[in-house]
């Protein structure tokens, strides 16, 4: 099952050196020296492509280390994550750039960095996005420090888009979000916590949008977009004509605030969950095709710390092993979406999105392959991850679509 090319057949697949040496109709495949894996009954696809995850290394290991991080890819059918900057230190350097993609960091899964849009992610002088580029930086962004300046925005903009390289915001204007620790409405006023409105995150993509009119050739990917009124935003733009992409996690399309109960800190990330109208907006821009990818924003942090009081814990949940249950259990059990549609969200669409040459089955490209069972029911144990952190909300979940197999330029890095 191919999106990119409209495939939907039986076929052989053939990996050879790291790269897909052949795909033909059933038994023309001669290779006798060949490994065989029985895919009845299975579907094989496109390795699955994030492009929004925390590795956390540099500098935070106890949380996540790229081999953990892309070990959970692998589990979760990923073969391509892309790397936030996010760092310690932050990366916004060609030498913390390449460090992350480098043989020695044990990867089981194809990291592309993306590197900090401004110097130290301090919104104030921007990085050499020429050099980051260089060392295999495909996009720029301040995530989780969104860059208010519009000055500096716009500079971002002007710099990237000679390059070719995408901004990626965190909308969030962050002089309306101080303290705040969720999603505003009664049910922040009920738990004692103060709110992000709903217009923290869309005034910012509307003023990012604003700017990008200004630009030639300018690309704005808006991240982890969570509110009907950000989408709608980015709707009328894209109709407008202006190069703007953006993407949804599976939580803010998977569960509201009520997900929070009693101050659950596996509930607590950034943007917030929101209201139910919000949730079912961002299935509406699924199902129409205004949201562009699927991406996780898996953000690993280590139980001591997320073991505090809600408006201390850190915001985050890990994402990259339910990713794919959860879309096929809601886009395509519960809304219909027909699979191939709900494989393009999290293969074909983020790599165009980002400008990736992967996410599509053919002779030549790299072996990046995902077998999955898109029937089989599976209860998520948290405890089992791979990755090295257990925040996440979907304990205890049953899901639809469990991975078999996972290839990563022609490996095999994961099998159940
Ligand atoms: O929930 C989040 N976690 N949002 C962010 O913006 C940052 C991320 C992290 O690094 O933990
Ligand atoms: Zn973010």
């Amino acid at each position: 099952m191919d999106p990119a090319s409209g495939l939907d057949a039986k076929r052989d697949v053939l990996l050879s050196e790291g790269k897909i040496a052949a795909i033909e109709n059933p038994g023309q495949i001669r290779a006798a020296e060949a490994e065989i894996f029985d895919a009845k009954g299975l579907v094989v696809a496109p390795g699955l492509i994030d492009i929004h995850v925390h590795l956390r290394e540099p500098g935070q290991g106890y949380k996540e280390t790229i081999a953990t991080g892309t070990a959970a890819a692998a589990a979760g059918g990923f073969t391509s994550v892309c790397a936030m900057p996010n760092t310690v230190p932050v990366n916004d350097a060609p030498e913390t750039t390449r460090w992350m993609q480098a043989p020695e960091r044990g990867a089981s899964a194809r990291v592309f960095p993306i590197s900090a849009a401004t110097r130290g992610s301090m919104g104030e002088a921007l990085t050499d996005y020429a050099a980051l580029k260089k060392a295999g930086a495909v996009a720029v962004t301040d995530d989780g420090k969104p860059i208010l300046g519009d000055d500096i925005m716009l500079e971002a903009l002007r710099a990237a888009a000679a390059l070719d390289l995408p901004v990626i915001q965190h909308a969030e204007d962050t002089r309306l979000t101080g303290g705040c620790s969720m999603n505003a409405g009664v049910l922040a006023f009920r738990l004692g916590l103060r709110g992000m409105s709903v217009e923290a995150e869309s005034s910012l993509v509307e003023r990012d949008l604003d700017l990008l009119k200004r630009v030639k050739h300018g690309h704005l990917h808006v991240a982890h977009l969570s509110t009907k009124k950000a989408l709608d935003a980015v709707r009328a733009a894209r109709r407008a004509g202006l190069h703007v992409t953006c993407e949804v996690t599976p939580h803010h399309f998977a569960l509201t605030e009520d997900r929070i109960g009693l101050y659950d800190t596996n509930a607590k990330m950034n943007p917030p969950l929101r209201a139910e109208s919000d949730r079912a907006a961002m299935i509406e821009g699924l199902l129409d095709g205004t949201l562009d990818a699927i991406a996780t924003d898996h953000a690993p942090h280590a139980a001591h710390e997320k073991e505090q009081e809600f408006d201390r814990a850190p915001n985050g949940i890990t994402g990259l092993e339910t990713a794919l249950g959860l879309a096929i259990s809601i886009l395509h059990v519960r809304h219909k979406m027909p699979l191939p549609r709900v494989l393009a969200l999290l293969s074909s669409r983020p790599a165009q999105a980002l400008g990736l040459n992967r996410g599509i089955l053919a002779p030549g490209v790299p072996g990046d392959v995902v077998v999955f069972d898109p029937a089989e029911k599976w209860v998520f144990q948290a405890e089992g991850s791979r990755s090295k952190s257990k925040n996440t909300p979907f304990d205890g979940w049953e899901l639809q679509g469990r991975v078999r197999l996972t290839a990563s330029e022609g490996r095999v890095v994961f099998r159940s």
